[in-house]
């Protein structure tokens, strides 16, 4: 399939694939989507909500790991706030480096991070890799139906195509995986808001809120697995 770098409304790049109509990210603005799907609505906001220690660490998996755009503004985050991060990135048709070098997020999010950022895409796959000293990633090529993980996870980011293009991935069998590959009060955020995938992921076990979404997009959805209250809990 043919695929194009275009520029979205706040300047920065994306991959678009021309059969699909269909972008890696959304035309109103890449880098503003990510900003406030991922890291207001998602890593975020479990810090500030779940985090007892600020030395704990917290573990990430992204559906769909693209051109790495995610990471590297998580491993920002990271440094900023001192957190400690693994993150994992799943992915089934890893982007080419030589549309890598066409983006533009290193000169619009951080000159000063320029060499993690080509680390991210430098690493081995299937092993995990320290990009930065609090910023460990692992990047998985397979499909998304074939995580196997349980229990592991506190945040997924869950940036697939849209169902539009891709219905098979917003479905309660993907749903299930990502459930089960959440820990206990483990969240997932999405920039998608319709009702059939907020019923999927209802429907297995997901208490899911609408929240505002990005510029060009009324809502998003943040799913999260409630945990189970245990008995060292009410100690
Ligand atoms: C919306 S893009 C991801 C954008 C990415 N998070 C980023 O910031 O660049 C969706 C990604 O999912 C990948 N993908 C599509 N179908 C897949 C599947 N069934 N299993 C694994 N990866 C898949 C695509 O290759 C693409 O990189």
């Amino acid at each position: 399939m043919k695929r194009n770098i275009i520029t979205t409304s706040d300047g920065s790049k994306t991959i678009q694939i021309e059969e699909w109509n269909e972008q890696y990210h959304s035309i109103h603005g890449a880098i503003q989507e990510a900003n406030h799907v991922f890291m207001k609505h998602g890593l975020l906001f479990y810090a500030e909500t779940n985090l007892p220690s600020k030395t704990e660490s917290i573990s990430i998996l992204e559906i769909g790991f693209g051109t790495g755009l995610n990471a590297f503004l998580t491993l920002i985050e990271a440094e900023k706030l001192k957190l400690n991060i693994n993150y994992v990135g799943v992915e089934a048709y890893p982007v080419q480096l030589e549309e890598i070098k066409q983006l533009n997020y290193i000169e619009l999010i951080s000159k000063e991070h320029e060499a993690n950022f080509e680390k991210l895409h430098d690493t081995p796959w299937e092993e995990s890799s320290e990009i930065t000293s609090n910023f460990q990633l692992e990047k998985q090529e397979k499909f998304f139906k074939d995580i196997t993980t349980e229990n592991a996870f506190n945040i997924i980011y869950f940036d697939a195509f849209g169902a539009r293009v891709q219905p098979d991935l917003w479905t309660e069998d993907i749903f299930k995986i990502m459930f089960k590959a959440l820990k206990p009060n483990g969240i997932l955020v999405t920039y998608s808001a319709k009702g059939s995938v907020r019923r999927a992921m209802q429907a297995v076990g997901f208490t899911v809120e609408r929240l505002p979404g990005p510029p060009g997009k009324r809502e998003m959805l943040r799913a999260q697995k409630k945990g189970l209250v245990t008995f060292s809990d009410i100690q």
